[in-house]
């Protein structure tokens, strides 16, 4: 049983039940949460995935509470009525902590696809720190992306023959989606790779950059549009209405910037590839735009994907204004600071993730 509710879980999830469904071996039940919606079937289109069963728990502005008990409840019920040998979910939503803690309450062994990432701030990111805490030790299967995730679940005490470094799946999905044929349909990024200056991608949408730290972020953005005038700012909105408020208020009348629907999934990869600068406080942009050879910066104030920065690739630089319009201009002034950081490189893994995945659940689940 193989389970996600958001957009990144969908698009980290995608290539590992692709893979598995090719295998005579296993008999997947894919299992949305639909703890988004709109975002969630974006992704499951363009992967031409189509869930067993939906739970369709979101409602406007949901609470945490009401995600995690809605989806133990669904959870509680399709393991019930679908008996599964083991249950699979990626990193660090809500959907997958409480699918975690339904498969343990069913004694159905549990896979953490993207297992081990940490800051140790309980509170940052928020809920998803503890949400991947409190999911490791429900797990029976640690599928690590890299050694630093393996080495926080081996100072965890989760035994070592449990935890598999695999990569990442979301390289997987990135590679599979850059592959396919694409023409460019959305007007915001049809104007994006036709402009003739510089393009600036911003995405924001972290429940702990709601409010104040957005709106700054917001300001660094609109500072940046004054400073140059060849900038195009491309901002795919996250659907969360206190995240467009916030975004519209400071950037809405600005004939320069692009506030757009949540793109797809294969145009946002090509928006990505045609960016110059990319701000971000996503963990999945994180781990592909390094891949593209984009300089990043993260808006936020620590980040459980050390690797890119220890790279090179991406710089943390937190939600102050000031700080992002100064690191930005460093970036958009000086080619060789530009040069140093677009050095593609790729620390989360090399597209062949869920392969491993399905050959540890074939030796594992052996009957
Ligand atoms: C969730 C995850 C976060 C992940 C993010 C990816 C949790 C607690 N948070 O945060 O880890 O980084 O998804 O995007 O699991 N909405 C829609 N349509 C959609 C999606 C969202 O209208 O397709 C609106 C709804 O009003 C919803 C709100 O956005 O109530 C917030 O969605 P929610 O899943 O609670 O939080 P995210 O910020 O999306
Ligand atoms: N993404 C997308 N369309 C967009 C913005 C992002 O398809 O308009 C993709 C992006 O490439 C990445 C994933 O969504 O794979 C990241 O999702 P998000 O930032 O919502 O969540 P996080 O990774 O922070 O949990």
């Amino acid at each position: 049983m193989a389970i996600c509710g958001t957009r990144p879980d969908a698009i980290k999830m995608a290539p590992v039940v692709r893979v598995l469904q090719r295998h005579p071996a296993f008999e997947v039940r894919l299992i949305a949460t639909g703890q988004h919606r709109e975002m969630l079937d974006q992704v499951l289109r363009l992967f031409r995935l189509t869930p067993d069963a939906d739970l369709n728990i979101m409602t406007p502005q949901q609470t945490l509470t009401e995600i995690t008990t809605r989806t133990l409840e669904g959870l509680d019920r399709l393991l019930r009525e679908l008996p599964a040998d083991v249950v699979l979910a990626q990193g660090d939503t809500t959907t997958t902590f409480a699918a975690a803690l339904a498969a343990f309450y069913h004694r159905v062994p549990f896979g953490h696809v993207e297992a081990g990432l940490r800051t140790y701030d309980k509170y940052q990111p928020f809920p998803e720190e503890m949400n991947r805490r409190l999911t490791a030790p429900l797990a029976e299967f640690h599928f690590a992306p890299t050694e630093t995730a393996r080495q926080h679940l081996l100072q965890e005490h989760i035994p070592d023959g449990r935890i598999w470094i695999t990569g990442n799946t979301g390289i997987d999905a990135v590679q599979w989606v850059a592959q396919q044929p694409y023409e460019p349909t959305e007007p915001a990024l049809q104007r994006a790779l036709t402009h003739a200056g510089r393009v600036l991608l911003l995405t924001t949408h972290r429940r702990e950059n709601w409010g104040e730290p957005m709106r700054s972020i917001a300001r660094a953005a609109h500072e940046l549009l004054q400073r140059f005038d060849d900038l195009l700012l491309l901002l795919p909105m996250h659907r969360n209405p206190r995240v467009r408020e916030t975004l519209t208020a400071v950037l809405g009348n600005h004939p320069r910037a692009l506030l757009t629907e949540p793109l797809d999934y294969a145009p946002f990869v090509h928006a990505m590839r045609r960016a110059d600068l990319i701000l971000t406080d996503s963990g999945g942009v994180q781990e592909e735009a390094p891949a593209f050879g984009k300089p990043i910066l993260v808006l936020r104030e620590t980040t459980e994907r050390p690797e890119g920065v220890v790279a090179g690739a991406a710089k943390l630089v937190g939600t102050d204004a000031e700080q992002i319009v100064a690191e930005s201009v460093r970036l958009l002034t000086d080619a060789d600071a530009y040069a140093q950081m677009a050095r593609a490189v790729n620390p989360y893994g090399d597209g062949r993730a869920s392969e491993r995945i399905r050959d540890i659940l074939l030796q594992e689940l052996r009957p």
